[in-house]
């Protein structure tokens, strides 16, 4: 993977993402591109590379779905992690105390997109 998305691509539209929802965005292309994806707060917006600290897995089974059962936590698909929405610290299971790592965003008219350029090569080294 190689190439680079830069900032100021758009990702979603924010009228996509409901209040308490997730959503995926792919970044780059080919078979199996890299993604990440959005949890929305209220009137914050936090982003995610799409793979966990344990065993650097997708953290979703099925599209878009990243959170525990109530919605309070991210939770990964594979082993059970569970993640702080707001933080992506991780406060159970087999990678605690490690984070997702955070994608910068900005909302501009109703857009949400990159706010900083993702280097693919780079991205798909992380955490390593
Ligand atoms: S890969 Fe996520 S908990 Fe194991």
């Amino acid at each position: 993977m190689t190439g680079t998305v830069s900032a100021g691509t758009e990702l979603l539209r924010l009228a996509d993402l409901p209040d308490g929802a997730t959503r995926e965005f792919i970044l780059g292309s080919g078979d199996w591109p890299p993604s990440g994806f959005v949890v929305r707060l209220g009137d914050e917006i936090h982003a995610w590379f799409n793979r966990c600290p344990h065993a650097l897995r997708p953290l979703n089974a099925m599209p878009d779905r990243f959170l525990t059962p109530g919605g309070g936590l991210i939770q990964c698909a594979a082993h059970g992690a569970q993640f702080e929405k707001a933080t992506g610290l991780c406060i159970a299971g087999p990678c605690l105390d490690e984070s997702l790592r955070r994608i910068a965003v900005r909302v501009v008219n109703g857009a949400i997109l990159l706010d900083e350029d993702l280097d693919l090569a780079k991205l798909e080294r992380w955490p390593r």
